[in-house]
């Protein structure tokens, strides 16, 4: 198992460029496979989690070609779509890895084909509730079956699809993973599916759809697509991911005399609760040169070490599922904030790929943070002097990245054991901070 090591750092300064982002590579393979000929994917994050979204669909007969530039963590994917119909049933158990959106979003695919398919991942896929995926599946005519634990169901998912309904679906928590899941099944359905969103999560799915030409209504929070309508590949250029910048967003605020540039990260409203929150907290940061590419916008990110201590806020309702993977590097954050942090109605985070309330307030803490553990989020109060100390990923990437922010500002040396989980989400993320420091 690998382990990184990091010192106090000094300061951190140059231009970077985060590799491509993880939930949009995702729906490019997918969506890619199920257009009509070839869809090149330029920027395609080559990661774990998104390699097994692309290995998940040769096994089902889909050629892709993947080319890597050197030592970019990002390539180029050529996809040979075969249309709505053109995927063949896998010879053995489909394997998603570590990756919880592959296996959800996946299964609104598998639930449309007239073959049966297994699916499973990991150690941590299997503790991943499914229920909520499993639920409209069944509705529109699919056969799901898990684990059964309690209340709710688990992988391997057992997934034999066939004829599918439409039908209206109110989703019970606002989740993109459990809603693309869904719209996905229902471009195997014959008439209008409609989502309902309780609050909006990201969109990249309805985005990439409407880029490819599949009818798609918005209306406030509801989502209408149209199935059994054929679409042709289109090349799809993918921004930066802004989950992965954020560990260098927040590394550039806290260490003294940084500046850091971003480029090209992706600004989809529906992904930019960080940004918010940076202002909210009183941070030096700037967003220029946006522009709208393959239906999604991406700008430039300007980071500047702050000289004053940032403010602590609240952070609740609407604006958590905006900033649900990025809560482990603002826990980090808000150790170094005045006053007292507030994160509430987060409850998901305990179903991801660690139970993050858990593993980061435990982590932080063993480095000297203030933090309270609440059912549905954290009560954070600083600002606290960290002291180095070893703490663990607990295989989450996650997790281990923010760990490794908190310790460029820890007094001595912190040991952060079980790296090697970044490799799902941010290929090369030790190098690039090196070239900083
Ligand atoms: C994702 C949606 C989010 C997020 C995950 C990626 C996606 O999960 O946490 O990392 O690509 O759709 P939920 O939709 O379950 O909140």
């Amino acid at each position: 198992m690998s382990k990184i090591i990091v010192k106090q750092a000094k300061k951190l300064k140059g231009k970077i460029r985060v590799p491509g982002d993880k939930s949009i590579s995702h729906r490019a393979v997918m969506l890619g496979a199920l257009a009509e000929g070839e869809t090149v994917v330029n920027n395609f994050l080559m990661s774990g989690d998104c390699l097994a979204t692309a290995e998940c669909l040769r096994k089902m007969g889909i050629e892709i070609l993947e080319s890597r530039e050197l030592k970019v963590e990002s390539g180029k994917l050529v996809i040979k779509g075969k249309g709505l119909q053109g995927l063949s049933k896998p010879a053995g158990i489909l394997d998603v890895g570590n990756s919880g959106t592959t296996i959800r979003i996946l299964s609104g695919i598998l639930a449309g084909q007239p073959f049966e398919t297994t699916i499973t991942g990991d150690d941590s896929i299997q503790k991943r509730p499914m229920r909520r995926i499993a639920e409209p599946l069944r509705r529109m005519g699919a056969r799901v079956e898990g684990k059964g634990k309690g209340e709710d169901i688990y992988p391997p998912l057992l997934i034999s699809g066939g004829k599918l309904r439409p039908i209206g679906y109110k989703l019970p928590m606002a989740s993109a993973q459990v809603k693309s899941c869904v719209l996905l099944a229902g471009l195997f359905a014959e008439g209008e599916t409609t989502v309902i969103e309780p609050a909006p999560s990201r969109d990249h799915t309805e985005r990439m759809l409407s880029y490819l030409g599949v009818p798609l209504k918005r209306f406030k929070d509801q989502i209408a697509l149209t199935g059994k309508v054929p679409f042709e590949g289109r090349d799809i250029d993918v921004p930066g991911d802004i989950s992965s910048a954020a560990y260098f967003m927040v590394a550039g605020l806290l260490v003294p005399d940084s500046e850091i540039i971003l480029r090209e990260v992706g600004t989809n409203p529906t992904r930019t609760g960080i940004l918010e929150v940076l202002h909210r907290m009183g941070a030096n940061l700037e967003v220029v040169d946006e522009e709208i590419l393959s239906g999604e916008p991406r700008a430039n990110l300007k980071v500047k070490s702050q000289k004053l201590k940032v403010k602590s806020i609240e952070m609740g309702g609407e604006l958590i599922p905006k900033i649900i993977d990025e809560i482990p590097i603002l826990a980090v954050l808000a150790t170094q904030a005045e006053g007292t942090t507030i994160i509430k109605d987060a409850k998901e985070l305990r179903v991801k790929e660690s139970d993050r309330i858990k593993t980061i307030s435990t982590e932080l803490r063993k480095m000297g943070a203030k933090i309270e553990e609440k059912e549905d989020g954290m009560i954070i109060s600083g600002p606290v002097k960290l002291k180095g100390a070893a703490v663990q990923s607990y295989g989450d990437h996650r997790v281990a990245m923010s760990l490794v922010v908190a310790g460029l500002v820890a007094e001595g040396e912190t040991i952060i054991e079980d790296t090697d989980c970044i490799e799902t989400s941010f290929p090369g993320f030790e190098g690039i901070l090196r070239n900083l420091s």
